[in-house]
């Protein structure tokens, strides 16, 4: 994503963050001229610093998600967008045949080939414990955040959810 923005948009200041040092320091290889390592649920920078935020699959990590939220909202411009992507339970029956490759096969798998598998269980749980879009929606618009458009993707496992600060 930082990546893209940075490209798309070169006038633009683009900075990623994040609280993971080795996770920055494989951006700035890929490419990623700024980065700042940081907590999201206290974000480094002073109030009204940025005309766009965008989180991709880390809302779903946060410790405390209103206040990561009230952290977005805070250091958004005022009519500042946040473009969230996350995944999002799919819809009947599609849930029972991912929860089944979710919570059994991926770990499965992992464990297999990475011996990984409790981080894919970790991974599972936090996709099926994230809130449902309409829950999402709300837990936004308490954060002063409102809805602009949202899109499914990747046949409804993936959502973009587009909001501006009122
Ligand atoms: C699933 S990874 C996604 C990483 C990246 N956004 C991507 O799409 O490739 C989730 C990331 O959120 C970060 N994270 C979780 N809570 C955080 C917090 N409070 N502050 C900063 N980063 C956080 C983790 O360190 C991790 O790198």
């Amino acid at each position: 994503m930082t990546l893209l923005l940075q490209n798309g948009l070169p006038e633009a200041d683009v900075i990623g963050l994040d609280f993971c040092a080795p996770l920055l320091a494989r951006a700035k290889a890929r490419g990623v001229r700024k980065t700042v390592e940081g907590d999201a649920l206290n974000l480094p920078f002073p109030q009204h610093s940025f005309d766009l935020v965008t989180l991709a699959f880390g809302l779903r990590n946060f410790a405390d998600r209103p206040k990561g939220l009230s952290e977005i909202y805070r250091v958004l411009q005022p009519s500042g967008v946040f473009a969230l992507l996350e995944f999002s339970p799919p819809p009947f029956p599609w849930k029972f045949f991912w929860n089944f490759y979710l919570f059994y096969f991926m770990p499965w798998i992992a464990q297999l080939l990475s011996r990984q598998g409790d981080s894919f269980r970790y991974l599972a749980r936090s996709i099926s414990q994230f809130p449902a879009p309409s829950d999402l929606c709300h837990e936004l618009h308490q954060a002063g955040l409102k809805l602009l458009f949202t899109r499914s993707m990747s046949l409804g496992l993936v959502r973009l959810t587009v909001t501006r600060k009122i």
